[in-house]
């Protein structure tokens, strides 16, 4: 707890834990506790000009500078292009491990032993089937609805009918195709049976492309979890309130779906195509310099040297299209990033590829229609979201998401009549 003192603001202080703020409109002094490089937005509730002041508030738009959680699950030196989950770093997981392994140590906190890991792929695989209402909610979707819009509304609906499952899987891709639902089929691994249901056909048994299962697995470890992000943020917020957590999800889900977060690896693949050819390159160049758009897939609020995950992500297309042949937007892409990285605009405000700018060309790549592509980050995000909730739920500082506000409106009006206003 804060305490207000008589200002001794002299150097002697300095090397104790503290913040000495003056308030000049009262002339007192407060000294606030820092603790872990932060301090509490609350202490400064006590600094009041009068009895009746509400008190000090802080504003922070966009939580561009405030902590709202303690967290041990992700760490992100954005400066240095660090990822980490539980301390792991990011490329020594993508180099190493599998989706399911990473998503055990997020939701546990440490890489499983053989029989833990063995126990983890077995219950998830054994509750790959969905309840067979969900099929006929996913049949209600309009046949061009966009997956994501389905997704969220299918993942809120699992919250009033099937508490137990753990994912729902690709309906929705073969849904807008107007193809038959494809079981899970539990011999196969986790990445393997998600291509299978994505892809299988009259064929008895689906066998995938092993570099191309591979690839996808890579792809959800890096978008396993990403710290306090917009969706994950949102999933929190959500979840204070103590609903379920598919509901939570649902929020994170809807957070995700926009074209500054999830839904960027779908606007590159427009901004892409839309682009077409080595020649129209300056000219959109130009406009986004112009500010009249943004170069979709760059810039990042934390990571402002580069992102460890699109270095990785970029190495991997090259093992996808030796499988699937080169995609040609990726010649445009690769063209933007040179240029873009050479220039003052992007170099002065520290704007670099981010996860999504190489994404989407695998996603293509692998046959996907360019909706399904915010679809494939949510559903490897799922187990962060799932380890922040349960991190959050147990945490006894956290309260109901709550923030407050600096009302710019009108008071105390009287109401008129509607003939005379
Ligand atoms: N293209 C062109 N200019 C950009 C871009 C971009 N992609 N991103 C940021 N800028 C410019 C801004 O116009 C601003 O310029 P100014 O100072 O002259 O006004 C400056 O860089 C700072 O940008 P902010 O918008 O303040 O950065 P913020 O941290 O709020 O936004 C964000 C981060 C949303 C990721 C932004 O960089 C962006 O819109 N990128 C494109 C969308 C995208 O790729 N999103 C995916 C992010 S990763 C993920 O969620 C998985």
């Amino acid at each position: 707890m804060s305490t207000e003192t008589q200002a001794d603001s002299s150097a002697a202080r300095s090397g104790s834990d503290t913040l000495t703020v003056t308030d000049n409109r009262t002339g007192q002094t407060f000294e606030l506790p820092i603790t872990d490089g932060t301090v509490r937005a609350m202490d400064f509730r006590q600094m009041k000009v009068d009895e009746d002041d509400f008190g000090l508030m802080t504003y922070d738009p966009a939580f561009t500078n405030t902590a709202s959680c303690r967290s041990a699950v992700t760490f992100i030196d954005g400066d240095a292009g660090i990822l980490e989950y539980r301390g792991y770093p990011i490329e020594q997981l993508a180099e190493k491990s599998t989706y399911l392994e990473v998503s055990y140590l997020l939701v546990h906190g440490e890489l499983p032993t053989q029989p833990q890991l063995d126990e983890w792929t077995n219950d998830i695989t054994m509750h790959t089937f969905v309840h067979e209402n969900v099929k006929e909610f996913v049949g209600g979707f309009r046949h061009d609805a966009h997956p994501m819009g389905m997704l969220l509304g299918a993942v809120g609906a699992l919250s009033t009918f099937y508490p137990e499952a753990t994912e729902i899987k690709d309906t929705e891709n073969r849904h807008t195709r107007g193809q038959p639902l494809v079981y899970p089929d539990n011999d196969l691994r986790y990445p393997g049976n998600f291509l299978g249901m994505l892809y299988k056909m009259t064929e008895l048994k689906y066998q995938p492309d092993p570099r191309l299962e591979r690839a996808l697995d890579i792809l959800f470890i890096l978008h396993a979890d990403h710290e306090q992000n917009c969706s994950t943020n949102a999933v929190r917020a959500v979840g204070s309130s103590e609903v379920d957590p598919y509901s939570a999800v649902a929020g994170g889900i809807a957070a995700l779906y926009g074209p500054l977060h999830g839904g960027a690896n779908e606007a590159v693949l427009r901004m892409l195509r839309r682009v077409g050819t080595k020649e129209n390159i300056p000219a959109f160049m130009k406009g986004v310099k112009q500010g009249e758009e943004r170069l979709m897939g760059f810039g990042h609020r934390v990571y402002k040297n580069h992102d460890p995950r699109a270095t990785i992500i970029k190495s991997a297309t090259e093992d996808v299209f030796e499988v699937t042949g080169k995609n040609p937007l990726l010649e445009i892409a690769m063209e933007l990033e040179k240029i873009a990285l050479a220039d003052e605009y992007f170099v002065s405000r520290k704007l670099y590829p981010n996860v999504d700018f190489y994404s989407g060309l695998i996603y293509e790549a692998l046959g996907l229609p360019v909706e399904m592509f915010p679809v494939m980050f949510a559903i490897p995000r799922t187990s962060g979201w799932i380890s922040q909730w349960l991190e959050m739920v147990v945490d006894s500082e956290q309260k109901i998401a709550r923030p407050r506000q600096i009302y710019t409106g009108a008071r105390g009006r009287d109401y008129a009549e509607i003939g005379s206003r």
